[in-house]
C-alpha cells in the first residue's frame, strides 16, 4: 500500500510517499480501507520527536481515520465488512489501509461524509471529553478556549455552546482568525499575540468574575496567565503544549480559591482506558449527525501532499481541520 512515512525526525520534508506492507489483522482487529484522515497537531510533534508515545523513524504518522471495513478478526463482533466507520488505528493513519482494535472503531451514519468523518475523531472526542468529563462544565458557566480557531478550538466552542455556556471567550494569534470563532458562538475573541495580558481582558469581559473553565493547549506563559482569570471553583484543563514551553503553577494559588488544574490526553485514554471512548463517540456522532456541531474543514490535501498540510498547520494561519484525502 501507499503511505506517508516519517523517514527521520525533522521538518515537513521528512514526510515521504512510500510503498509499505499492508498491516496484519489480529483476532480483535479491524482492517479498514481509508477514505480520509486528518492532520492533528500531535502529528507535527511526533514528526519532530516531541510527542509522548510516538515511535522512532521510520513510522507512519496520523491518529484518526474514516473508511470502510474490509475485514474483521476472528473475535470481533458487531462490525462487518462494508460498514462505514471512524477509527483510531494501531499504526499511523496516513496510509491507504489501517488496522484498529475493535474497541476503537465506531460505525458512522450514512449522512456523515468522509471528510467530516475524518475531521471528528480526535478533535470531537477530545473537545467533548474536556468539557463534559474533565472540566465537568455546567450550564451557565463561562469558558475560555485558547487557539479558538483551530481544530479543537472550533469544535470546543460549539460543544460549550450546546452545553449551555453563559459566555465563551476565545484567543487567536491573528486578527483574521477571529471571525470563524465568533461565527461558531464565541462571544468575544482576543488576539493574544498582540494583547500584552489577555487575562486582564478576560477579567474585564467577565466584569471581574473570571471564567469557570479554561481549555489550555498552549502551555508556558499562556497557562500561567490563564490562572489569573480563573474564577473561584474554576477548572483549568491543560491538554497540549503548542508553545513547546512548560508552564509553572503554585499550589498555593489553588486550595483557598477551590480551583483545580487538570490534565487530559486522549492518547493515554485510548491506550489505558479505551472503554471511556464509546460514550464520547456516541455523543459526538449524534451532535454531528443532528447538526448541533458542524466540523469546520479549513483545508483539504491529497494524502501524498501531507508535507504541505503540515506546513499550513505550522504556519499558525490554518483554521478548523486539515483533511488528507486518501480514497
Ligand atoms: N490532549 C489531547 O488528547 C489532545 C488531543 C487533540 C489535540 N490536543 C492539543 O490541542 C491543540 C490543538 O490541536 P489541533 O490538532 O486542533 O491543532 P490546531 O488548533 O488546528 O492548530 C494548532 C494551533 O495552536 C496554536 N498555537 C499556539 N502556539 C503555537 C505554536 N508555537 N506553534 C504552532 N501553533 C501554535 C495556533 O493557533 P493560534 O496561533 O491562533 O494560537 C495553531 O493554529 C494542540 O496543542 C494539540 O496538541 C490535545
Amino acid at each position: 500500500m501507499k503511505a506517508v512515512v516519517v523517514t527521520a525526525l525533522g521538518g515537513p520534508e521528512v514526510l515521504q510517499w512510500e510503498e509499505r506492507p499492508r498491516p496484519d489483522v489480529g483476532p480483535r482487529d479491524v482492517l479498514i480501507r481509508v477514505m480520509a484522515t486528518s492532520v492533528n497537531f500531535a502529528d507535527i510533534k511526533a514528526r519532530e520527536g516531541r510527542y509522548h508515545g510516538a515511535s522512532l523513524p521510520p513510522f507512519i504518522p496520523g491518529l484518526d481515520a474514516a473508511g470502510t471495513v474490509e475485514q474483521v478478526g476472528s473475535q470481533v463482533t458487531g462490525l462487518a465488512p462494508g460498514m462505514r466507520v471512524i477509527a483510531f488505528p494501531s499504526g499511523g493513519s496516513y496510509a491507504e489501509w489501517v488496522v484498529a482494535p475493535d474497541a476503537l472503531v465506531f460505525p458512522i451514519p450514512d449522512s456523515v461524509d468522509w471528510d467530516v468523518a475524518a475531521a471528528l475523531p480526535i478533535v470531537g472526542l477530545t473537545a467533548y471529553k474536556l468539557l463534559h468529563d474533565i472540566a465537568r462544565m455546567e450550564s451557565g458557566e463561562r469558558v475560555l478556549i485558547h487557539a479558538a480557531a483551530g481544530g479543537i478550538g472550533t469544535t470546543a466552542i460549539q460543544f460549550a455552546r450546546l452545553m449551555g455556556a453563559a459566555q465563551i471567550i476565545g484567543t487567536v494569534s491573528r486578527e483574521e482568525k477571529k471571525a470563524i470563532a465568533r461565527s461558531l458562538g464565541a462571544d468575544a475573541v482576543i488576539n493574544y499575540a498582540e494583547e500584552q495580558d489577555f487575562s486582564a481582558v478576560v477579567n474585564e469581559l467577565t466584569e471581574g468574575r473570571g471564567v469557570d473553565v479554561v481549555l489550555d493547549s498552549i502551555g508556558g506563559t499562556v497557562s500561567e496567565q490563564s490562572l489569573t482569570c480563573l474564577a473561584p471553583f474554576g477548572r483549568l484543563v491543560h491538554f497540549g503544549s503548542a508553545s513547546g514551553q512548560p508552564g509553572q503553577f503554585r499550589v498555593g494559588d489553588l486550595h483557598a480559591s477551590c480551583r483545580a488544574v487538570l490534565g487530559f490526553s486522549l492518547g493515554t485514554a485510548r491506550a489505558q482506558r479505551p472503554y471511556l471512548l464509546k460514550p464520547a463517540a456516541d455523543a459526538v456522532l449524534d451532535a454531528v449527525a443532528t447538526g448541533g456541531v458542524s466540523m469546520q474543514i479549513g483545508a483539504r490535501y491529497p494524502l501524498r501532499e501531507a508535507a504541505a498540510a503540515h506546513r499550513w498547520m505550522e504556519s499558525r494561519a490554518s483554521t478548523g481541520k486539515i483533511i488528507l484525502q486518501v480514497g
